[in-house]
């Protein structure tokens, strides 16, 4: 018998019966287990993540299968065949923690790998670029994205209006409204690092990167109209898929795929290479393999491994570091800042977050420290010192220096930018005629009941990535204004 007791350990004799003066009541306030069961219930729900509320998740492994040692002394990557356990969490961005599965929107892809020099968070969406390029427009994006002060209703006009005004949004909106708009699950679609990271040698030499997730399992989309059938039956398409396919041991892959480019290249491409509107051309920087991720396990228990999974640019290993990109400066800040809040000031203790290494630090104290403090010994409580045994700092780890200049100023990021290309290549090179129907008739949609001057003016940018793409939207929305007067 498994007996039942108090969160201090003391059993329980009845858990179905109030402590009552009499069978008709009062209560009496020494029913101390139900007031705690109450005031349990009580603190249940904790905020949910400010974006990306709604996830998916589950664990698995890395296995590295090609040697990229000449560009990163990361431990992860130290052997073909070695082997580290991750994390996943995938998710929407704009949805609260109730949203549908199946709504066309950026999907987050994050994963946390627990190495053996500390834990590495690869948090990036299954989108290699992103809808602004400066982190002062972070919040001001989101906000488009969710609901109204007045109306508390998700507003198409405050997108396009926001869009319309931000050419650097361009290229992600045209993704967002392409097929890859809306996946069938998390496993029919690609993930990316989308900023440009970076790698160090054992020599010290440093690289730009981008990172890549190719799915193994193929790319597979819903149009709006099989999504619409789909929310209609199951709000929650994407769980079920996941964990059932991990449960019936169908495990989904993917191939961790690297571009690097030398440090002193990024002066010469015709692009910012740090700008996160932007890739880098295959042509131009062709994908390596690294290794293949497979995800085999469920979470035992959603809120405590995948609710409680917190992910951040700042956990980076020795081997790999920034890059000058506005948005990841940010984002090491944001993250770190927003667990605190959302989960507590030691959420890295937390078991789903722990790193699988020893931990030794010189934080102290603070609410629901269950671990005294991890200096390496007990007398050291500050640092330097002069204990033994106690944690120190290893040069051996040092970062190479990164070659930053130039003055300190706020600069304009949409002068001088090219916005344009490469859109321009994604419409004109890379979709086919099908896709490109799709997307127009997914734009015009998306356009439903906006104001004329923000369509208009949104419309103009799309002409300027090129004229069919204007055109194509401006038929689509011809055509569903026709429709929808025919079926009134
Ligand atoms: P390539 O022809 O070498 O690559 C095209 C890429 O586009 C492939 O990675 C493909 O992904 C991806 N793709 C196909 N359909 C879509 C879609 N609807 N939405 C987003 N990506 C899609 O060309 P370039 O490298 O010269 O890039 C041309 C354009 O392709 C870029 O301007 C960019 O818009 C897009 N792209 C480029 C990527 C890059 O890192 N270079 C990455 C993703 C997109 P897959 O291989 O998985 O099928
Ligand atoms: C989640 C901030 C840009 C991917 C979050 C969260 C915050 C945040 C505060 C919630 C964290 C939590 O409570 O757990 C920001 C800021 C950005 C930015 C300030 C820009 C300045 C991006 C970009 C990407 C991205 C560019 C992708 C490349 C994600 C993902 C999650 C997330 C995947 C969910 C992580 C998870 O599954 O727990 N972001 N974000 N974000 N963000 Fe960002």
């Amino acid at each position: 018998m498994t007996r039942m007791t108090t969160t201090a350990g003391a059993p329980i004799a009845d858990n179905q019966n109030t402590l009552t003066a009499g069978p008709r009541g009062p209560v009496l306030l020494e029913d101390y287990q139900l007031i705690e069961k109450l005031a349990h219930q009580n603190r249940e729900r904790i905020p949910e993540r400010v974006v990306h509320a709604k996830g998916w998740g589950a664990f698995g492994t890395f296995t590295v299968t090609n040697d990229i040692t000449r560009y990163s002394c990361a431990k992860v990557f130290s052997e073909v065949g070695k082997q580290t356990d991750l994390a996943v969490r995938f998710s929407t961005v704009a949805g609260e923690l109730g949203a549908a599965d199946h709504e066309r929107d950026v999907r987050g892809f994050s994963v946390k790998m627990y190495t053996e020099e500390g834990n590495w968070d690869l948090a990036g969406n299954n989108t290699p670029v992103f809808f602004v390029r400066d982190p002062m427009k972070f919040p001001d994006f989101i906000h488009t994205q969710k609901r109204h002060p007045r109306t508390n209703l998700r507003s198409a006009t405050a997108m396009w209006d926001f869009w319309s005004l931000s050419p650097e949004s361009l290229h992600q909106v045209t993704i967002l409204m392409s097929d890859r708009g809306l996946p069938v699950d998390p496993m029919h679609m690609n993930g990316y690092g989308s900023h440009t990271y970076s790698l160090w040698n054992a020599q010290g030499e440093r690289f730009w990167v981008k990172f890549h997730w190719k799915t193994l399992q193929g790319h597979a989309h819903y149009t709006n109209a099989e999504a619409a059938e789909i929310v209609g039956r199951t709000r929650e398409g994407y769980q079920e898929a996941l964990f059932g396919a991990i449960e019936e041991g169908r495990f989904p892959k993917w191939r961790l795929m690297v571009q690097v480019m030398p440090e002193a290249e990024a002066e010469t491409t015709p692009y910012n290479p740090f700008d996160l509107t932007k890739v880098w051309p295959h042509s131009d920087y062709p994908l390596i393999e690294v290794g293949v991720m497979e995800l085999n396990r469920n979470a035992d228990n959603y809120f405590a491994q995948i609710e409680q999974l917190a992910f951040s640019p700042s956990n980076k290993v020795p081997g790999i570091g920034y890059s000058p990109d506005k948005m990841l400066q940010a984002r090491v800040f944001s993250y770190a800042d927003a667990h605190r809040y959302r989960l507590g000031t030691h959420y890295e203790a937390l078991p789903v977050n722990a790193p699988r290494c020893p931990v030794h630090h010189y934080h102290k104290d603070g609410q629901m420290n269950f671990f005294g403090h991890r200096t390496g010994a007990v007398d050291a409580y500050y640092e330097p010192n002069s204990v033994p045994g106690a944690a120190v700092e290893d040069p051996a780890v040092a970062e190479p220096p990164l070659r930053i200049s130039g003055d300190a100023a706020r600069y304009n990021h949409r002068e001088g930018n090219d916005d344009y290309s490469q859109p321009r290549a994604l419409h004109d090179k890379v979709m086919t005629d099908e896709q490109r129907a799709r997307l127009y008739a997914n734009i015009a949609e998306a356009m439903a009941g906006i104001p004329e001057e923000i369509a208009n003016r949104a419309i103009a940018q799309f002409d300027r990535v090129s004229p069919a793409y204007g055109e194509g939207i401006r038929a689509a929305r011809a055509r569903l204004a026709g429709a929808l007067q025919a079926a009134e």
